[in-house]
C-alpha cells in the first residue's frame, strides 16, 4: 500500500509532535498519540497540529521549533505583513498544500496537512477543519497599531536620520551623501497648493526613479519587502502610504 507523500509527512510531523511535546512539557501524561481528534474546532485542531512548532499564541515559539532549521511563521503578523488584510485563502492554500510547490522539491519543514487529513476523514470535514483552523488563525492577528501618528513613527524609523525629524533636510547622516537631502516640505508650496501625493509616492517607492542607481536615496519600495521587513508587496505599499499621508501633513503652507 502506497501512502501519499503528505500523508506520511503529516504522521511523522504529529508522532514527533507528539513525542517532543510528551519530553519537554514535564507534566505530559505518557500516552499514545492520538493522531486525529474528533473536534473540528480552529483551536482545538490548531492546539493540536499547529501549536508544537508555530507556539499556543502562534507566534512562531512552539517547543518544537527549536529544533527546525527554518524558523515556523510567525502567524500573527499575517495581517500586518499583508497590508492589512488577513489573506485567509493563501493560508488555506499553504496549509493544504495547494500551490505549493513542496511536495515536490520537500525543503518546507512545514508540513502539508490536505492529504494528512483526508486520509481520516471526508472531504467535508476536511474543509470544514481547515476553514476553522483559517479563521482561528485570522483571530490571532495582532492588531496592528491604529494610529494617526503611525506615519510620523514610520518616518522618524526609516527617513529622519537623512532627512530630519522635521523632514527638512539635515539629519544626522545627511553629511556624508553627495547629494544633500532636499527638504520635504515644499511640495505643496512649489505645486500650487496642490500635494502631489502620487509623484511622491513613486519617488519614495522607487519605481518612479531611472534605473541607474545613482542616487543616495534607498528604494524603499524593495527595502520593505526585502531582508528584516519582509513586508509583501501590499505591505509595502500600504506602509509607503503612510509616509506620504505624514508629509502631506507636513507640508509647509502655500504662501497666500
Ligand atoms: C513541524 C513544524 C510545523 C508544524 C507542525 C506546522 N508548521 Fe506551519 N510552518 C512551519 C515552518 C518551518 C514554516 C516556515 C515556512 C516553511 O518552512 O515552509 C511554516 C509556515 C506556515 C505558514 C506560512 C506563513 C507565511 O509566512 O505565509 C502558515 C500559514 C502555516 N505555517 C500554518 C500552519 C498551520 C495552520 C499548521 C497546523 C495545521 C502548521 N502550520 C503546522 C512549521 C510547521
Ligand atoms: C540614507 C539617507 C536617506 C534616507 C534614510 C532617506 N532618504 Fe530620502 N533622500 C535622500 C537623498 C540623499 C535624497 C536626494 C536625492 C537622491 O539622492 O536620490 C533623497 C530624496 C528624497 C525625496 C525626493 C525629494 C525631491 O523632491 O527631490 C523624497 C520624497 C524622499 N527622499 C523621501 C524619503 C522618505 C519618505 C524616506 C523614509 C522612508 C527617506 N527619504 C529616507 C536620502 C535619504
Amino acid at each position: 500500500m502506497r501512502y501519499p507523500t503528505g500523508f506520511v509527512r503529516g504522521v511523522l510531523a504529529v508522532g514527533v509532535l507528539a513525542g517532543a511535546a510528551a519530553t519537554l512539557g514535564a507534566r505530559a501524561e505518557p500516552q499514545a498519540p492520538k493522531i486525529l481528534i474528533d473536534s473540528v474546532a480552529g483551536h482545538d485542531s490548531f492546539d493540536l497540529y499547529c501549536s508544537p512548532c508555530h507556539g499556543r499564541t502562534g507566534q512562531g515559539d512552539g517547543p518544537v521549533a527549536l529544533a527546525l532549521k527554518s524558523r515556523p511563521a510567525d502567524l500573527t503578523r499575517l495581517t500586518e505583513l499583508g497590508g492589512g488584510t488577513f489573506p485567509a485563502e493563501g493560508v488555506r492554500a499553504f496549509v493544504t498544500g495547494v500551490g505549493r510547490p513542496i511536495a515536490a522539491h520537500g525543503t518546507s519543514e512545514m508540513p502539508v496537512w490536505g492529504p494528512f487529513f483526508r486520509y481520516f476523514e471526508s472531504d467535508i470535514r476536511v474543509r470544514e477543519r481547515v476553514a476553522n483552523i483559517v479563521t482561528y488563525i485570522e483571530s490571532l492577528q495582532r492588531e496592528p497599531a491604529v494610529s494617526t501618528d503611525q506615519g510620523a513613527r514610520l518616518f522618524k524609523t526609516y527617513c529622519a536620520s537623512c532627512h530630519g525629524a522635521n523632514g527638512r533636510g539635515a539629519g544626522p547622516a545627511s553629511e556624508q551623501f553627495r547629494k544633500i537631502p532636499p527638504d520635504l516640505t515644499k511640495y505643496t508650496a512649489r505645486n500650487g497648493g496642490v500635494f502631489p501625493s502620487e509623484r511622491v509616492r513613486r519617488i519614495v517607492d522607487g519605481t518612479g526613479v531611472a534605473a541607474h542607481g545613482d542616487r543616495d536615496m534607498p528604494v524603499w519600495g524593495d527595502a520593505f519587502q526585502g531582508g528584516r521587513e519582509g513586508l509583501t508587496a501590499d505591505g509595502a505599499r500600504a506602509r509607503i502610504d503612510l509616509i506620504v499621508r505624514f508629509l502631506e501633513a507636513i507640508q509647509e503652507r502655500a504662501a497666500h
